[in-house]
């Protein structure tokens, strides 16, 4: 596969989806052929089960059935989409991917972070992200974010403060278990710096 495949990780209201849409104009206008996607979801099949998972009625979703949805809808995404992009040499810019499952339902959900990954083998195999972008903002500074902004909250978004903080040291941990490919970025920083000091790491990479 020829393609190289990027993947945007961090804690709610972290910013990332702005700096995924800024990042692909500006290495489009480079020349370079990007596609864009998202998990849960990013083809009509995971959309659906991102809606399952995401939906606050669903409160009785125990963590063993929320990791495997999210597993499903990552197995058809990455078939569906991901492969043959890279197949045609494209650069693949994904909000979120395996380590948001290591994070939330690994780590802060408490299934383990080794248990999820080897049920995340199943679904994808050894195929990981080449370079994982952390977007790091504190939890408390995200969900204010999220609250006080026009984005729809979710059922994840609704969970405690101190959920949110596992998440935030789930991801810690997975910085320095991946350190080959995770870059972490200071998310507090106004959303120009954040994008420029993104550009720069991907620029590198490439
Ligand atoms: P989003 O708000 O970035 O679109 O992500 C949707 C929510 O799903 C967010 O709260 C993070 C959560 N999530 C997991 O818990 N595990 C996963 O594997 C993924 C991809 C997302």
């Amino acid at each position: 596969m020829t393609g190289k495949f990027i993947t945007f990780e961090g804690p709610e209201g972290s910013g990332k989806t702005s700096v995924i849409k800024a990042v692909k104009e500006y290495l489009s206008n480079e020349g370079y052929d990007i596609l864009t996607t998202r998990e849960p979801g990013g083809i009509k099949i995971a959309e659906k089960i991102r809606d399952i998972i995401l939906d606050k009625e669903n409160t009785e979703m125990n963590a063993h059935s929320e990791a495997l949805l999210f597993a499903a809808s990552r197995s058809q995404h990455f078939t569906e989409k991901i492969v043959p992009a890279l197949k045609e040499g494209k650069i693949i810019l994904c909000d979120r991917f395996i380590d948001s499952s290591l994070a939330y339902q690994g780590h802060a959900r408490g299934l383990g972070i080794d248990k999820v990954y080897e049920i995340n083998k199943f679904a994808i195999g050894d195929h990981m992200p080449e370079l994982t972008i952390f977007i790091d903002v504190p939890p408390e500074v995200g969900l204010n974010r999220v609250f006080s902004n026009t984005r729809k909250i979710d059922r994840l978004d609704l969970e405690t403060i101190e959920f949110h903080q596992k998440v935030y040291e789930g991801y810690m941990i997975l910085t320095k278990k991946f350190v080959d490919r995770f870059v972490v970025i200071d998310g507090t920083n106004p959303v120009e710096t954040v994008i420029e000091d993104t550009i720069q790491v991907i620029r590198t990479y490439l």
